[in-house]
């Protein structure tokens, strides 16, 4: 009777102890890396998503990056992980979902995420003229451009007011400035995201949130890009470009200074003082004559 005794409780233990390990095990990646502060991009893996989450890897934040692609994603972690002393977090998601941004707040909440800076970067824009392109993907452009940096910036601002002061970095592009008719629906887009970032800022600084809107001129991520910018702006277009690794470090920097627009490079600053400053019809007309 006492041996059975015995027995059963040492089985108990056994279970317990067992149990235990499995719970340690079981969430290695709940268990505190480092002390560093979370960013989360929205496209991260590639381009200028990649520069702005190398610019923070440098000034040690940790990072999540969010894309639809998981080999470049691990590709990025992988690079970032070796270089840094950081951690890098990757989800495949597409942002142009409904639910992408509910997903990964969930996501956030259950992993305890001290998250300190939200990046919106995806975006889509391509070098076809608007009117030949099939309502479906202008709807897509809207839904990733503007939907899921709005649905991102609400969903995940209770995270970032338990890390004040913190950071919002929206997107959007020099294009925001003027209507081009041309990319007529990108250009609705990013102006939508400019407008956003203004008001959000002004309703979010007592709660000590800084929110930045970056707005660069011609980048060369894709071949596509380089190709159509030195087609419509010859020697013009190669001095508005602007390497992607300074953009994202111009971006992080400033951001960080609590900086409204930013608009990486000389020529690109100059050129959106007089688009800002003409009338939009103007502006418009310049775009036009300019093949944008
Ligand atoms: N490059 C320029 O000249 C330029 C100029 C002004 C403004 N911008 C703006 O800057 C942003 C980045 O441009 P970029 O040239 O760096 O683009 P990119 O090189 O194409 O990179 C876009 C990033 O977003 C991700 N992404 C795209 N669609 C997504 C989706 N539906 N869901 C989740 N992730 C998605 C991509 O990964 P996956 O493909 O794996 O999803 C990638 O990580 C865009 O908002 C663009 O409008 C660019």
């Amino acid at each position: 009777m006492i041996f059975s005794m015995y027995k059963k409780i040492q089985i108990i233990c056994m279970i317990l102890v067992t149990g235990c390990h499995f719970v340690t095990y079981a969430s290695p990646t709940n268990a505190p890396i480092n002390d560093f502060p979370y960013a989360l991009i929205a496209g991260g893996s590639k381009g200028i998503g990649y520069a702005i989450a190398e610019a923070l890897a440098k000034r040690n934040y940790n990072l999540i990056l969010i894309a639809r692609h998981e080999s470049s994603l691990k590709v990025a972690k992988q690079q970032l992980e070796k270089k840094y002393p950081i951690h890098v977090e990757i989800l495949v998601k597409d942002l142009s979902f409904e639910n992408t941004a509910q997903e990964i707040t969930h996501w956030c909440i259950e992993k305890k995420i001290p998250l300190k800076m939200l990046c919106n970067v995806a975006g889509f824009g391509g070098t076809h003229d608007f009117l030949t392109l099939p309502l479906d993907s202008l709807r897509y452009m809207i839904r990733l451009n503007l939907e899921s940096t709005v649905a991102l910036s609400m969903s995940l601002l209770p995270l970032l007011e338990q890390n004040t002061p913190a950071y919002i970095l929206n997107v959007a592009s020099m294009a925001g400035f003027a209507p081009i008719p041309v990319k007529n629906v990108y250009s609705a887009s990013k102006s939508a995201v400019v407008s956003f970032s203004y008001s959000l800022r002004y309703q979010l600084k007592d709660k000590h949130i800084s929110v930045s809107c970056l707005c660069p001129g011609p980048v060369f991520t894709k071949p596509s890009i380089e190709k159509d910018t030195k087609e419509k702006l010859g020697w013009f277009g190669e001095q508005l470009a602007v390497p992607v690794n300074r953009v994202g470090e111009i971006a992080v920097s400033k951001t960080l200074k609590g900086r409204m627009i930013i608009v990486p490079g000389t020529w690109a600053k100059i050129s959106s003082g007089v688009i800002r400053w003409l009338p939009q019809r103007w502006g418009t007309v310049m775009y036009y004559k300019l093949g944008g």
